[in-house]
């Protein structure tokens, strides 16, 4: 489904990815671990056509991404489900039109169509629709991770739901039990939709909850992948960089990039 090929991108002189290679399969869920400042982010931004690559390859159901017309990809990002790493609610729009926004970009749809949508999700995520008029400045950080998940998962106007979720850091700055629950919330959404998924995490926890395959992101390039079983394979002898990461040692071959 989505197949990246030595995929570059600089920002001047700072060359952030060098030559990223993955290849997801659709229904499969990937996720993508690497310290602060690996590139995560940006490689997420780069498949959604939000930063220029600097070379490489994106292909999204066959069709290449880099360099493709406007239409192309709109038509590709209509299927894209996002949260992004600090939710990115719209904090002039209510969180009904936060959730229903895919829907709303069909201006026929009625008010109280889309406000059924929002309603639905808003209680697929556990949240109480008397939130449906609040605004995202109301919201503790949980409770807008939970919104900007509802959002990313809703469907639009035909009630289409997106067959491609892309997660950036859901659980990032939430209590031991939030994230419990956001990780289970992945999970139910990946399974109900069938969608082929992209989670980028710190947390080994989500890993363990969410993962068909991992793939840990170094220095620019993709420095370990495989199936979520093989972790547990991973010695301190066999790949010092990955168990350095899932124990989260303070000391080994890892160096901070700031
Ligand atoms: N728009 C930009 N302009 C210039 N440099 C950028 C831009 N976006 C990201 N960078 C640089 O790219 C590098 C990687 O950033 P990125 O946000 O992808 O890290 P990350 O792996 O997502 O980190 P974190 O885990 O903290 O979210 C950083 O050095 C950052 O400064
Ligand atoms: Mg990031």
């Amino acid at each position: 489904m989505i197949i990246i090929k030595d995929l570059h991108k600089k920002f001047g002189t700072n060359a952030v990815l060098k030559g990223v290679s993955l290849d997801i399969q659709q229904g499969q869920s990937l996720v993508i671990i690497g310290g602060s400042g690996s590139g995560k982010s940006v490689l997420v931004k780069c498949i959604l056509g939000l930063e220029q690559p600097t070379s490489g390859s994106i292909t999204i159901d066959a069709h290449e991404m880099i360099g493709a017309s406007r239409t192309a990809r709109h038509k590709i990002n209509s299927r894209i489900g996002m949260l992004f790493q600090h939710s990115a609610l719209f904090d002039s729009l209510p969180i009904w039109q936060n959730v229903a926004f895919r829907a709303l970009q069909t201006p026929s749809l009625s008010i109280s169509d889309a406000r059924e949508i929002a309603a639905e999700h808003l209680i697929r995520v556990g949240l109480e629709t008397s939130l449906l008029d609040a605004f995202p400045n109301e919201l503790s950080g949980g409770s807008a991770k939970r919104v900007g998940l509802a959002r990313a998962i809703a469907p639009d106007a035909n009630g289409t739901p997106p067959d491609i979720l892309i997660f950036d850091e859901p659980t990032t700055g939430l209590d031991a039990l939030m994230t419990e629950i956001i990780n289970d919330l992945i999970c139910e959404c990946v399974e109900n939709l069938h969608a082929t998924t992209i989670t980028i995490t710190h947390d080994m926890r989500s890993v363990r909850t969410i993962a068909d395959k991992a793939a840990l992101l170094y220095r620019g390039g993709i420095i370990w992948q495989g199936e979520q079983n093989d972790l547990s394979d991973v010695t301190q002898d066999t790949n010092p960089y990955l168990y350095q990461f899932m124990n989260g040692l303070a000391t080994g071959p890892i160096e901070v990039v700031e």
